[in-house]
């Protein structure tokens, strides 16, 4: 159970976040749902959780921005005094073929998904080594974990990422901060929603339990690795996929 622990997840107003929300605030955990864009979406997920019984927050801040993450961080803490888990779920995609992938689109990928986990961890885990514990969840990809053509930029982030959740659960494993990554396969979201049909029957393919998962797939990973039972558990990489990895 989380209850008394204060949670950020990152990009959480729809989709895989929306759900991490959902099931940290089910278990009794204060969930600050951090979003870019859509004040209105977000909202609307505080309202659910707080109608199914949970605390939640709606918080804008664009992660890509250091001293706008060192601000919302900064309030938090003063607000709540604590930060027990973070999950870096914010992530963009701007597909393309490498030979005409452009510097803005690779830029806004790597500063979006590995730079804004980065700037996160940071100023969670200066309030987490202070406390002595801690759990970081990164959501990377099995694009991070096996490549993908047409996405050279969001493999690199997420290969990025499960990288930083290395050293970081190195880092910071002797205060008793634990940091994992989980991988999601093909997940249904407003991400793959844009796949092409052919695309996704060519997905579906190549998955051996068949078909897309859904964000309360992602949510229960998260959950128990943000959970005081995975306490012996760091560096991870955690793979959601219907088996596309193995
Ligand atoms: P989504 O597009 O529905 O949600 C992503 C959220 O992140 C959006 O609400 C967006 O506004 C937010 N976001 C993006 N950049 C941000 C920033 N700089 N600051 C704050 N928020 C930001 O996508 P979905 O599918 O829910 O993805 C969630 C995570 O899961 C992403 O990191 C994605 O890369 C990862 N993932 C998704 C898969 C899928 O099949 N849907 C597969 C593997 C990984």
């Amino acid at each position: 159970m989380l209850e008394n622990k204060v949670a950020v997840v990152t990009g959480a107003a729809k989709g895989i976040g929306r759900a991490i929300a959902f099931a940290l605030a089910s278990e009794g955990a204060m969930v600050i749902v951090n979003y870019r864009g859509s004040h209105s979406q977000a909202e609307e997920t505080v309202k659910e959780i707080e109608a199914a019984g949970g605390k939640a927050e709606a918080y804008p801040c664009d992660v890509a921005g250091g001293p706008a993450v060192e601000a919302f961080f900064s309030d938090i803490l003063n607000r709540y005094g604590r930060v027990d888990i973070l999950v870096n779920n914010a992530g963009v995609t701007r597909d393309g073929l490498l030979m005409r992938m452009s510097d803005e689109d690779w830029d806004q990928v790597l500063d979006a998904n590995l730079k804004g986990a980065f700037h996160c961890c940071k100023w969670a885990a200066k309030a987490m080594l202070k406390q002595k514990s801690g759990r970081i969840v990164n959501i990377a990809s099995v694009s991070g974990v096996m490549g993908n053509a047409g996405q050279a930029n969001y493999s690199a982030s997420k290969a990025g990422l499960i990288g930083l959740t290395k050293s970081a659960a190195r880092e910071l494993s002797s205060r008793g901060i634990t940091v994992n990554a989980v991988a999601p396969g093909f997940i249904e979201t407003d991400m793959t929603a844009k796949l092409s049909d052919r695309v996704k029957e060519a997905a579906t393919g190549q998955i051996p339990l068949g078909r897309f998962g859904n964000p309360e797939d992602i949510a229960a990973a998260v959950a128990f690795l943000a959970s005081d039972q995975a306490g012996y558990i760091t560096g991870q990489v955690l793979c959601v996929d219907g088996g596309m990895a193995m």
